[in-house]
């Protein structure tokens, strides 16, 4: 793979023992070292609490995870774990233990050759983050010789103030242009896709607006329930674990105007635009809903109270539907509706363009069908690709106008689709932060759903494995396309 010649680099890895790393970072890593696209010289030194882990072990542990993905050939990986494998534990996280790490990097850059270049990547719950941050500035590892990142995987506060709150510490000792806050469905190429779509085609542009645009359906379904999450899951819910940031990110990629240039902050600026010229929710236009015990599968699926760690009397919604209006000469009047939810009946997450039905109909159908709107599907996953309908005519007569579509799959033109981890990873390395999310941004997403959270009632009930609460179909009108 060819890209940008990055420059040696030493990575720290905070919760490098943890489920994120072992899932997601280190196969993501793995990959681009095997691909060639990571920098010449290169060191990951893996830290967590854990003291009974050295070298050896940490690099036997990451054989291990590699292999459990089945990817990976067990030599290579286990030399590849050798040579570019360190760790380091922080006991208690005290500020002795943090000057024996800043010694550990000193050290490791010594030894490999390194100019100081460094990413710190917390790969933590998020109430570590605080402590972390204000551990490595105190210890002066916010700065180096070279450029210092400091990497933050989502959710960034659990409300406005706390995110207030924990942008205001990391700007205490980090610029912005050393944050790099983490939503992953950036890294998504169907994602990053949106944008091309809708800048690099002048056609869709043109009618990208209400003149044009009736409605717009953002749905990120998931088949699968909590998986053994209740603890956190209890804590967030659908709003604050999906909403604010994943769907809200779709949100402003399909409702952003032109930014003046391709690149980070003209991008993250028209994002932040259209989160300020959002319309206060209506309680009205929310829908919670929470899934319940389903027998019809085989085997029968739990209730979200039977879920380990939850509480039987549980509120926390697992589902969300939302209608929202954008106050921009663009998209007034236009509905966005997002809706979430866990244990629906498939893994889907798409994007639907309704677009107005033609002002007068000079067709006369005999069984009184007017013409359908044309309707642009973007499905981000699985399946990825792009649907459009259109009306054709049928051959003979009478007239009579038929729905037809055209469609594009990535799959069978690019084939598999890159990790989004392994997009983002690399992004850090260079230095680009168009696909992360800037402190305004962040504030003004929970700002939009602030009153939200205060005001959510107790959720409706859902059967598992349906398509949410009866309620939600208020929201969504006559159409709801992935039913
Ligand atoms: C995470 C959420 O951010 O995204 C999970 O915490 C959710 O609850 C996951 O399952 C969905 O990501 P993806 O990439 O599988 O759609």
């Amino acid at each position: 793979m060819s890209g940008p010649v990055l420059e040696p680099c030493l990575c720290v890895i905070f919760g490098a023992t943890g489920d994120l790393m072992r899932r997601k970072l280190l196969p993501a890593i793995y990959h681009l070292a095997v691909q060639g696209s990571l920098p010449r010289q290169y060191a990951i030194l893996g830290v967590s609490l854990e003291a009974e882990i050295d070298d050896t072990k940490f690099r036997g542990l990451a054989r291990q995870a590699l292999e459990t993905t089945g990817a990976f050939d067990r030599e290579p990986s286990a030399a590849w774990c050798d040579d570019c494998l360190h760790y380091q534990p922080i006991g208690q996280g005290d500020a002795a233990a943090f000057q024996a790490l800043a010694a550990r990097i000193a050290g490791l850059e010594q030894t490999c050759g390194l100019p100081g270049n460094r990413v710190f990547y917390l790969a933590l719950p998020p109430e570590a983050f605080p402590s972390i941050i204000s551990a490595l500035g105190e210890a002066g590892l916010n700065r180096s010789a070279g450029w210092t990142r400091l990497v933050i995987e989502k959710p960034f506060g659990h409300d406005l103030a706390s995110a207030r709150q924990l942008n205001g510490l990391a700007h205490q000792y980090f610029d912005e242009a050393q944050i790099y806050r983490i939503d992953h469905y950036l890294g998504k190429d169907t994602v990053q896709n949106l944008m091309a779509f809708r800048f690099g085609n002048a056609l869709f542009e043109s009618a990208w607006n209400r003149d044009h645009i009736e409605r717009v359906l953002i749905t990120v379904a998931e088949e699968l329930g909590i998986e053994g999450r209740g603890a956190y899951y209890e804590t967030a819910g659908a709003l604050r674990d999906m909403v604010q940031n994943h769907l809200t990110q779709l949100l402003t990629l399909t409702a952003m105007e032109v930014p003046s240039a391709f690149e980070a902050d003209a991008i993250r600026f028209e994002k932040v635009k259209v989160l300020r010229s959002m319309a206060p929710i209506r309680p009205d236009d929310a829908v919670f809903g929470q899934y319940t015990r389903s027998e019809k599968g085989r085997p029968a699926l739990p209730a979200y109270r039977e879920e380990p760690r939850v509480a039987p009397d549980s509120k926390t919604e697992t589902y969300v539907a939302l209608r929202l209006s954008i106050d921009s000469w663009r998209w007034q009047g236009v509905p966005f509706i997002l809706r979430t939810g866990k244990r629906l009946p498939c893994r889907l997450s798409q994007i639907i363009i309704t677009f107005r039905r033609p002002p007068v109909s000079v067709f006369k159908f005999s069984n009184g069908r007017t013409a359908h709107p044309n309707v642009l599907t973007i499905t981000l996953q699985p399946n990825e690709g792009f649907d459009l309908t259109f009306e054709v005519k049928t051959p003979g007569q009478p007239i009579s106008l038929r729905t037809q579509h055209m469609d594009f799959r990535y799959a069978d033109v690019f084939g598999a689709l890159p990790e989004a981890y392994q997009t983002l990873l690399l992004d850090v390395l260079e230095g680009d932060q168009t696909l992360f999310v800037h402190a305004s941004e962040a504030e003004a997403s929970w700002q939009l759903y602030a009153p939200m959270l205060e005001r959510r009632g107790p959720p409706d009930p859902y059967p598992a494995g349906s398509w949410g609460p009866a309620e939600a179909r208020r929201l969504l009108g006559d159409e709801a396309p992935a039913e």
